[in-house]
């Protein structure tokens, strides 16, 4: 039996793309069952929808504070599709300790850096701001601290002296269309040791 994947996105969804386009080949350990996102009027939405996948948007702004009731109203989609495995794709949202633990090693983020550098926001901006010379993406589980969590798989990116962070942002994209697919298959059967692209 494929196991059920729900997609959690707030943006464009081109990492939720690559793991519909892997899941659609046939040989998949794994379906996608659900993308939801918190913003209703991003194209990734539309986008899941024409590739024939259900989808649920869940507003985050009439909730103000209130994440607990936020993700209450999420949770109802995400548990009606009964998914085993939940994909955080560019999901802007940070998840209360709560609804990470309902999904203990059943959850995985993507996240633009070489974790455990740069956990958080503007990656590419502070890699090179340090000097870094290579960056990359990285897909772990994730747990209640952010961008924490056991890690899955990376892919290495190397940083050029040109470099801005648009440049970088654009080439490590690139990586992570490659990276998420290929660790989810692999966990999807069963594997969690860490690959490294
Ligand atoms: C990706 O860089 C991801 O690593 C980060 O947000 C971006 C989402 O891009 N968390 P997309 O919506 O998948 O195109």
């Amino acid at each position: 039996m494929k196991k059920r994947v729900a997609i959690l996105i707030s943006g464009g969804g081109s990492n939720m793309l690559a793991l519909l386009r892997d899941m659609g080949g046939g040989d998949h350990p794994a379906e996608a069952v659900l993308v939801a996102s918190n913003d209703p009027s991003t194209s990734g939405l539309a986008k899941a929808a024409a590739a024939g996948v259900l989808t649920a948007a869940v507003d985050h702004r009439p909730f103000g504070r209130d994440r607990a009731a936020f993700e209450a109203a999420l949770l109802t989609h995400i548990l009606a599709a009964k998914p085993d495995i939940l994909c955080l794709a560019g999901f802007m949202r940070v998840l209360t300790p709560d609804f990470v633990n309902r999904f203990t090693g059943r959850m995985l983020n993507i996240h633009p850096s070489l974790l455990p550098l740069y956990p958080g926001l503007h990656t590419h901006q502070r890699a090179l701001d340090a000097g870094d010379t290579q960056a990359g993406c990285t897909v772990h589980e994730v747990t209640p601290i952010l961008d924490d969590g056991p890690i899955l798989g990376q892919a290495l990116v190397p940083i050029l002296p040109e470099d801005t962070p648009d440049s970088l942002a654009a080439r490590v994209l690139t990586q992570e269309h490659r990276l998420y697919p290929a660790v989810l298959r692999r966990f999807a059967a069963g594997d969690r040791k860490p690959i490294f692209l």
